[in-house]
């Protein structure tokens, strides 16, 4: 990483314009950001149906659609911005963590572009990403605040302690919570993406139809642990199918996600009241589940803490949440040069 110590071309009253990229899994995105907060565009084209026959993400297709879509998506967000690359601050652009081969399709782009036109690039952490896109809709959101990020790959409950700078205090010890999502949705036929769908089917359930197990790890009150949910569900789907009743599917996913909510809600109050903050946010994929965002909405309410919560749109991977995170990081003076690397296990807070 090339830092710089005093922040060049910024006056305070220039206008800061970010071209940001992302392609760390499965969606190929690129948006332009205005001054942090402000989107003018955010194109994201969705490799969902690519990998749906497979169940799961395909790293390698994956790779190849990222490399076939990222030109188009990147001159339609300059497009729909109405913005010229000679009118771009600075490049922002997803390094890790993320799968590998994906990231690196992201990553040459936006090198591409730096080195073509000497615009200064800013490589930007995922899940950074994910937590600043709760600025792009709450303009009043300012850290200190505590945040629940849950994703396919993450779930943390992090301390923003300023823009950049982060404590992690509660981890998984094992699966994701999008993770637990989308295999419960494969076990009881759902498909993939599993999480959008449970969260769909739950609908039609009773949520305390079956007692799944809420989880607690004895050493650290923060951390969560989902297998053992996991194959509670699985479990209970093979005993029924051995005594050969029907699985109410619906039954399942609602009783499941119950279970995952319970264990969210209660983690963040405990952990907003420890640390002492007001301020309570949601941030990653499985921030879009309604019945997280309604039980969240209602144990905030009654603990006197605000709540922050992207529109699902931010929730999911996109780049505008990138243009945010990249936006901070260029204004803290961050540059990288062009030995920008992806980094699949790139830690919060680390930047290399
Ligand atoms: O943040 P994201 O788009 O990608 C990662 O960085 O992982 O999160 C994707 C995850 C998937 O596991 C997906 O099933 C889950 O978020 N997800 C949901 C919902 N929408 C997406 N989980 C529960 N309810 C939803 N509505
Ligand atoms: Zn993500």
């Amino acid at each position: 990483m090339d830092g710089v110590d005093e922040v060049d071309g910024i006056n305070g009253t220039e206008e800061i314009r970010i071209l940001a990229i992302e392609s760390s899994c499965d969606e190929t995105a690129a948006a332009v950001v205005k001054d942090g907060r402000e989107v003018l565009s955010n194109v994201i084209y969705s490799q969902i149906a690519l990998h749906t026959e497979f169940g799961g993400v395909v790293p390698e297709i994956a790779s190849r659609k990222h490399i076939e879509k990222m030109n188009q998506v990147v001159e339609q967000a300059l497009a729909e911005a109405g913005t010229a690359l000679g009118d771009i601050t600075a490049v922002a652009v997803t390094y890790g963590p993320g799968l590998v081969g994906a990231l690196l399709v992201g990553v040459s782009a936006a090198k591409a572009i730096s080195f073509a036109t000497g615009i200064p690039l800013v490589g930007v952490h995922h899940i950074e990403g994910h937590i600043s896109a709760n600025f792009i809709e709450n303009k009043d959101l300012e850290p200190p605040f505590v945040c629940l990020v849950v994703s396919g790959g993450h779930s943390h409950l992090v301390v923003v302690k300023d823009y950049g700078e982060y404590e992690i205090i509660g981890r998984t010890r094992d699966d994701a919570a999008g993770e637990a999502f989308d295999k419960v949705a494969r076990a009881i036929g759902l498909g993939y993406p599993g999480g959008p769908k449970i969260d769909r089917v739950s609908k039609e359930g009773n949520p305390d139809a079956i007692p799944f197990p809420r989880a607690k790890v004895a050493e650290s009150v923060y951390d969560f642990s989902f297998s053992g949910l996991k194959s509670a569900v699985l479990n209970y789907l093979n005993s029924c199918e051995m005594k050969g009743e029907t699985v109410n599917a619906a039954d399942v996913a609602a009783s499941f996600q119950k279970a995952v909510v319970d264990v969210l809600v209660d983690h963040s109050m405990e952990a907003v009241k420890e640390y002492g903050y007001d301020k309570f946010a949601i941030a990653g994929g499985v921030a879009s589940n309604s019945a997280l965002r309604g039980a969240l909405e209602q144990a905030c309410k009654e603990n006197g803490i605000a709540f922050y919560h992207p529109s699902p749109i931010y929730c999911t991977d996109n780049a505008a949440m990138i243009g945010v995170a990249g936006y901070y990081e260029y204004k803290k003076g961050i540059r990288h040069g062009y030995d920008l690397n992806a980094v699949p296990n790139l830690k919060l807070g680390e930047r290399l």
